[in-house]
């Protein structure tokens, strides 16, 4: 095909829970290079995850050399550099030495759940959900800096001299790609921004009340830019790149997965499964235990909201299998295991290691497996793992509905789980409606890639990115009505059985 132009490349970096990732792009959305590299999850106590954000800044920069080198480019090939990563995992660092002053926070840490139960007060989970779209709950950065503040000696002083800096793993990267100590840009994107559940939804600032509430001196906040415009140019071994995109990497996927236009969702499988429904330039409140996000702002444009559904645990289950329990040697051997029989012979799994998300918000929720016989082998188990994924996606799925009013005809599907047959068909047979798979199975790196380039000229808009996404792989749903909803009420009960334990 003449048209397509593979002059020009395009990097993504995708900073996530468990690894660091870089992507090099052509011009016309294919891969040309990756690298990837694992860090340290560190466990301190129950409950409690944590990463070393100096691992994690030397993990980036290994595989972004990495890339280029698999590429045979050079950086000065690249025409821009785009940032996606996971969301909430909170740091504070110094600003004159670059030292961070305690390991991250992740995401799927529940050591803040009293604080905000006592911020939550006399109205409870819902005291910052109209201005932030959120719940109270631990997974969200706020009251992981408050804790942070309270719990570091000396840190809350120097918070308020301004020597302190706070930021997801978007603003650490940017901030150390472009100078560090020497001059490094302290930003972060709407995205990332609103899971702090520090930013006003409407405005798109930082919001006062919220840091009254939670102690949090503005001193340390980076400035809320854009998703898609140059923040700074990269020094180093990068040097003279734009550093032109960031999104939460949920967001980025969206993007990669061109659901530009209201009413079109995707779904990610990854550490948790997290499915957003593009809702358009309004942000639509929940009443079903959703949470309401920004979805991407492209430069000057106005933003796009989502409605987001986050599941907790669906990939860290099945490496939970294998790691924890021994039952595999490796991921993937979890799919010849579960086709060894025919169902799960009546086991249930609810892997609510970090409390349960969505649609629940209940941080007493505990892992149970019920139903368990004399009947039930490895292989039953290893069907109720992965089909706890797709009934988790299920319960989010029907609060949409709820929400919007709007069925689900498609679900666009990405992330590793994907490649498991047997679960993708399980999720077309319980959702009802088929589930596709795009080419490009990478779209969080390739969501990033696409918002950098758009703020550098290398794409000329949503039309042009629409025109890449091309199927892959299809799966429409095969299983009775019948045994559909028996086993969803099944799962439910099984979910219930999860709620009620000490936190
Ligand atoms: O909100 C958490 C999410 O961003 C983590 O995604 O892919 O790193 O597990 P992932």
């Amino acid at each position: 095909d003449s048209t397509v132009r593979t002059d020009r490349f395009v990097a993504a970096i995708d900073q996530g829970t468990t690894s660091s990732r870089c992507i090099i792009f052509s011009q016309d959305g294919a891969i040309v290079a990756v690298d990837q590299r694992e860090h340290r999850q560190i466990f301190p106590k129950p409950g409690w995850v944590e990463h070393d954000a100096t691992e994690i800044w030397t993990t980036v920069q290994a595989v972004v050399a990495g890339a280029l080198a698999r590429a045979g480019l050079q950086a000065g090939a690249l025409s821009a550099l785009g940032i996606t990563n996971q969301r909430e995992t909170t740091l504070l660092w110094d600003r004159a030495t670059g030292a961070p002053v305690h390991n991250a926070i992740v995401w799927q840490d529940t050591r803040t759940a009293a604080i905000c139960r006592r911020l939550g007060g006399e109205v409870g989970q819902d005291r910052f959900r109209d201005a932030t779209g959120l719940p109270l709950a631990s997974y969200f950065s706020g009251p992981k800096v408050a804790w942070l503040l309270d719990s570091v000696p000396g840190l809350r002083g120097r918070a308020e001299r301004g020597e302190i800096a706070f930021g997801t793993m978007d603003s650490w990267l940017i901030w150390n790609l472009t100078g560090g100590v020497e001059g490094g840009v302290h930003v972060t994107d709407v995205t990332n921004a609103s899971r702090t559940m520090l930013m006003n939804l409407s405005t798109l600032q930082w919001d006062p009340e919220i840091l009254q509430a939670m102690n949090i001196p503005e001193a340390i906040l980076p400035e809320i830019r854009s998703s898609a415009e140059v923040y700074g140019t990269a020094v180093g071994p990068l040097a003279g790149v734009p550093v032109a995109s960031a999104l939460g990497d949920q967001q980025a996927a969206v993007f990669g997965q061109a659901c530009y236009d209201a009413g079109t969702a995707k779904n990610t499988y990854g550490t948790g499964s997290f499915l957003l429904l593009n809702t358009g330039s309004r942000p639509v409140p929940s009443k079903s235990g959703l949470i309401t996000t920004v979805g991407y702002k492209i430069g000057d444009a106005p933003p796009v909201y989502c409605l987001e559904g986050s599941i907790a645990i669906t990939g860290a289950l099945v490496q939970w299998f294998r790691d924890q329990l021994g039952i595999i040697r490796s991921a993937d051997e979890i799919e010849s295991l579960a086709a060894g029989v025919e169902d799960n012979g009546g086991a249930y799994i609810v892997p609510a290691f970090s409390g349960l998300f969505a649609p629940y918000w209940r941080s007493d929720a505990r892992g149970v497996i019920t139903g368990l016989t004399g009947y039930v082998t490895k292989a039953h188990l290893a069907r109720a793992v992965l089909e706890a994924t797709s009934w988790q996606t299920r319960e989010v799925v029907e609060a949409m509905y709820q929400d919007s009013g709007v069925p689900i005809s498609t679900l666009k599907v990405d992330g590793g789980m994907t490649a498991n047959k047997l679960l993708m068909q399980h999720q077309a047979d319980v959702l009802g409606v088929p589930v596709i798979r795009p080419r490009v199975s990478e779209t969080t790196c390739l969501g990033a890639a696409y918002a950098a380039g758009l703020a550098t000229g290398v794409w000329s808009g949503l039309d042009e990115l629409k025109t890449q996404w091309q199927p892959d792989a299809e799966w429409t749903p095969r299983m009775e009505a019948g045994v559909r909803e028996r086993e969803y009420a099944n799962w439910r009960k099984a979910v219930e059985r999860s709620f009620g334990w000490e936190e």
